[in-house]
C-alpha cells in the first residue's frame, strides 16, 4: 500500500485533492469511512488537538485504537492535525512530545502548527518535528500564516479580513520556509476560516469564504509541494475547483460534519451517525467533485 506522501503527491499533480475530516467524535469515525468507501474516494481521517481538547475524541491514542476497527487502506489514512505549539490561552503545549506519540503509535501524517510564532521560530519547530518524523518515513504538514477562526476574542469582519488580506501567506516567506524545513505539506491563508470552536460559537453558521487564487497560484510558483486548505467547510465551490487545479491536495473539513452529527444527536445518535454520511457523500460528490479519485491516486 501507497503512503501518504506519495498518495498526496499523485493527488497534486493530477490536480485533484484529498479531502481530511475532523473527527472531534470517536463515532463520526465508522460513517466517514463507510461515505469514503461508497464513493470510492481517498481520504483522510484527522483528529486535531483543539478537537481532542474540547470534544469528545479524548485521546490520540483513543483515536488511533478506533482508526484500527474501521481501517480500509484502499480509501483512508489517519493524520494527526494542528497540534499547536501554543494554545489558544497561550499555554505552551509540549508538542515535540505530543506529535512524537503520534508517530509512534502509527498516525500516518502529522501537523505541527506554530504558526503563532515569528517565521524564524516557526522554522525552528517546524525543523524538529520534520527531523523526527522523517527519520520514520511519516509525511509532516505545518501551516504558515493565519488561517483565522479558532479565536474566542472579536475577530475583524470576513469582508476586512478578505480584502486586507490580513495574515496571507507570503509566497517569498513560503518559499524560505520550505527550504528551509523540507516540510512535506503547507497549510496556506488565502481567504479560508475555521468554523468557531468555543462553546458560545459552535452552532453558528460559518461566513461563506472566498479564496484568493492570485495568492494560491503565487505560492505555488515558488513552492514545488502540495498545499494544504484549512476551514475547508462552507467555502465557495467554483473557488475550491480553482484552488485544486492551482495546488491545494488536501482540504480540511470539521464543521460541516460536525454540525451534522450535533444537530442528530438531539434526536439519537443513530440518526446523528447518519447524518453524518449523508453530509461527507454529499460533500464528496456535490461540493469537492472527487467521487471516483481513489481510483486515480491509489489504484
Ligand atoms: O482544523 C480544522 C479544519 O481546518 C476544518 O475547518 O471546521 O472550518 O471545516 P472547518
Ligand atoms: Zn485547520
Amino acid at each position: 500500500m501507497r503512503d501518504s506522501k506519495t498518495l498526496m503527491l499523485n493527488a497534486w499533480k493530477a490536480g485533484t485533492v484529498i479531502p481530511a475530516f475532523n473527527i472531534p467524535y470517536l463515532p463520526m469515525m465508522k460513517p466517514v469511512m463507510k461515505a469514503l468507501q461508497d464513493t470510492n474516494c481517498f481520504g483522510l481521517i484527522a483528529v486535531s488537538r483543539p478537537d481532542w481538547e474540547k470534544f469528545e475524541a479524548k485521546s490520540i491514542r483513543a483515536v488511533y485504537e478506533t482508526y484500527l476497527e474501521v481501517k480500509d487502506e484502499r480509501v483512508a489514512r489517519l493524520h494527526l492535525d494542528h497540534v499547536p505549539v501554543i494554545d489558544e490561552d497561550n499555554k505552551v503545549v509540549d508538542y515535540v512530545a505530543i506529535l512524537t506519540e503520534a508517530v509512534d503509535l502509527g498516525y500516518e501524517s502529522v501537523m505541527i502548527d506554530s504558526s503563532r510564532l515569528s517565521l524564524a521560530d516557526n522554522i525552528a519547530a517546524t525543523q524538529k518535528i520534520v527531523n523526527m518524523a522523517h527519520k520514520k518515513n511519516v509525511p509532516v504538514e505545518a501551516e504558515l500564516g493565519a488561517v483565522m477562526g479558532h479565536e474566542d476574542g472579536p475577530m475583524p469582519s470576513y469582508e476586512e479580513l478578505f480584502t486586507s488580506g490580513l495574515g496571507f501567506t507570503d509566497p517569498d516567506e513560503a518559499k524560505r520556509f520550505v527550504d528551509e524545513t523540507d516540510v512535506d505539506w503547507l497549510s496556506v491563508a488565502v481567504g479560508s476560516v475555521h468554523g468557531a470552536l468555543s462553546a458560545a460559537k459552535r452552532d453558528q453558521k460559518k461566513v461563506e469564504a472566498r479564496l484568493n487564487i492570485d495568492r494560491i497560484k503565487a505560492i505555488q510558483a515558488k513552492i514545488a509541494r502540495p498545499m494544504v486548505l484549512h476551514g475547508g467547510s462552507g467555502i465557495r465551490k467554483e473557488y475550491l475547483l480553482e484552488s485544486f487545479k492551482n495546488g491545494i491536495a488536501k482540504i480540511n473539513i470539521g464543521t460541516a460534519i460536525r454540525q451534522a452529527y450535533e444537530q442528530g444527536l438531539k434526536e439519537s445518535s443513530a440518526k446523528a451517525c447518519d447524518n453524518v454520511y449523508r453530509t461527507t457523500v454529499e460533500l464528496i460528490t456535490d461540493e469537492l467533485e472527487v467521487e471516483g479519485s481513489a481510483r486515480i491516486i491509489n489504484p
